[in-house]
């Protein structure tokens, strides 16, 4: 699912390997403004952290510096244009746990961009003004290495509803 619906509107793009998925990314980060966030959802190894990469590179921060931060959940990186921070959820368990790291505090706080691995797990804790950006793996029939065609699909939500929520949690 890549979370398009009625409420999003989303761009589709097929990358052939992890440079272009990164290139994917760079676009997206050098276009990124204070407050964005990426929500990253698909498999392992599909291309998340890559992407990131590239957003980072986007944002004129080390793309090289960015790896899955598993172990730590967050890490940040500044430097650049704005900074970036950088969560995995994959390894917490409840949305309790992810509450307890003040993760609403972290992204509301956050001057700069702001991307989450695995986000969808806790979907209900996600800001609705997130994107959303979706990898998946394309596999074909008897292909038991999922090879490296991935289709991206980036969502953002449709002007309105969202950015009232964004400008409100400005307020507080
Ligand atoms: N089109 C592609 N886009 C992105 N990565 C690709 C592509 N083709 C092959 N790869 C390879 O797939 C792997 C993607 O790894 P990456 O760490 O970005 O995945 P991930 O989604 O972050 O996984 P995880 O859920 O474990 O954090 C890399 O080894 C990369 O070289
Ligand atoms: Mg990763």
């Amino acid at each position: 699912m890549d979370n398009c619906s009625g409420t999003s509107s989303c761009s589709r793009y097929r990358s052939e390997n992890a440079e272009m998925t990164a290139a994917i990314g760079r676009r997206l980060g050098e276009a990124a403004g204070s407050g964005d966030i990426f929500v990253l959802q698909g498999d392992l190894g599909a291309g998340k952290t890559q992407f990131i990469k590239g957003l980072a590179e986007g944002l004129g921060l080390d793309g090289r510096l960015v790896s899955s931060p598993t172990f730590t959940i967050m890490q940040r990186y500044s430097g650049g244009r704005l900074p970036l921070q950088h969560f995995d959820l994959y390894r917490l368990e409840s949305v309790a746990e992810l509450e307890g790291l003040g993760f609403a505090e972290l992204v509301d706080d956050w001057p700069g961009v702001t991307a989450i691995e695995w986000g969808d797990r806790f979907r209900e804790a996600m800001p609705p003004w997130a994107i959303w950006v979706n990898i998946e793996h394309v596999r074909r029939p008897g292909q038991e290495d999922a090879g490296s065609i991935r289709v991206i699909s980036i969502c953002r939500p449709v002007e309105g509803q969202a950015q009232e929520e964004r400008d409100d949690d400005d307020d507080k």
